[in-house]
């Protein structure tokens, strides 16, 4: 449709989107697709909202529907996001940070002042969020590893562009970190592939080797607990998934752990391991 206005435009958007989207996610979503993609935000819209859309933006927005209609995530639509605050380039090959993994930064801040850690470890780096806050929020020396050679290259690249200084290892879990091993912050892979029927088609266009473990999701963390606990670290925060506390507690002291607590979030959902060695 020829002649519309931002205004008109962008409900008939949010119209759109709810045919495959709940109507308060599609009115947000709506609102972010003209933020992000085109430039304009509300305060645009309610100034100049009656000037008409040109038949290039027109299309452009009929391409991106086409693409979101299929379940595709309209961050990987953009190529960027926004986490704490700040824009983190994403793609197919990573995760799109989600806003819970702000509660293992927290933790882990916290758990660095407590045992005076001054070198860090972010094991599955995928778009490099945990590493990179870290070197811009705190004094620590960071160091970051991935198993995916494709999200490492994204991950550097947001790096650079934040202007902070990681050493970027790849490998599995901690194969390639030299010791010492101080502190490790982590959100591994952890979805239960059972579960799989049961997901969001958006998912699907994220990282498999993101997502999955095997062992009902606890397989990647249970090793990680273990090659922490080997290589002598002295603390350890890990995301987990909702109900994987008990089970994760337990292995954790059967590992060797001294101090383990499990964290919910404000959903009351377990969200974060902290474990630590007493010295
Ligand atoms: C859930 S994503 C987390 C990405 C990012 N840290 C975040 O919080 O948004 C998990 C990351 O772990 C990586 N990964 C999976 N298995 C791994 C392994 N065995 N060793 C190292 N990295 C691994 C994946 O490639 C992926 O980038």
């Amino acid at each position: 449709m020829q002649n519309q206005s931002f205004t008109s435009a962008r409900r008939a958007l949010a119209e759109k989107l709810s045919l495959f989207l709940n109507h308060n996610e599609a009115n947000a979503e709506s609102w972010r697709w003209f933020e992000e993609g085109l430039g304009w935000g509300r305060a645009r819209i309610i100034a100049h909202g009656e000037e008409l859309v040109t038949e290039d933006i027109e299309n452009q927005l009929a391409v991106w529907l086409d693409r979101r209609a299929r379940g595709e995530p309209w961050a990987y639509i953009l190529g960027w996001t926004t986490w704490r605050g700040r824009r983190f380039n994403v793609t197919p090959a990573t995760l799109i940070p989600r806003p819970e993994t702000e509660f293992v930064l927290e933790s882990a801040i916290e758990l660095a002042v407590q045992i005076g850690a001054r070198r860090v470890v972010d094991v599955g780096a995928g778009a490099g969020i945990l590493a990179v806050t870290l070197a811009l929020e705190t004094n620590l020396d960071v160091t970051a590893t991935d198993i995916s050679p494709k999200a490492l290259a994204a991950a550097k690249q947001n790096a650079r562009e934040h202007g902070v200084n990681i050493t970027w290892l790849s490998g599995d879990l901690l194969a390639s970190v030299p010791d010492p091993v101080d502190l490790v912050v982590s959100n591994p892979p952890y979805v239960d592939p059972k579960d799989k029927a049961t997901l969001q088609r958006e998912l699907f266009f994220e990282p498999a080797e993101a997502l999955f473990a095997p062992d009902r999701g606890l397989e990647v963390i249970t090793r990680l607990l273990e090659q922490c606990f080997e290589r002598k670290a002295r603390g350890l925060v890990i995301e987990i998934g909702s109900g994987q506390g008990d089970e994760l507690s337990l292995r954790a002291s059967k590992i060797g752990w001294q101090v383990i607590e499990i964290k919910q979030d404000t959903a009351k959902h377990d969200r974060v391991l902290v474990a630590r060695a007493i010295q």
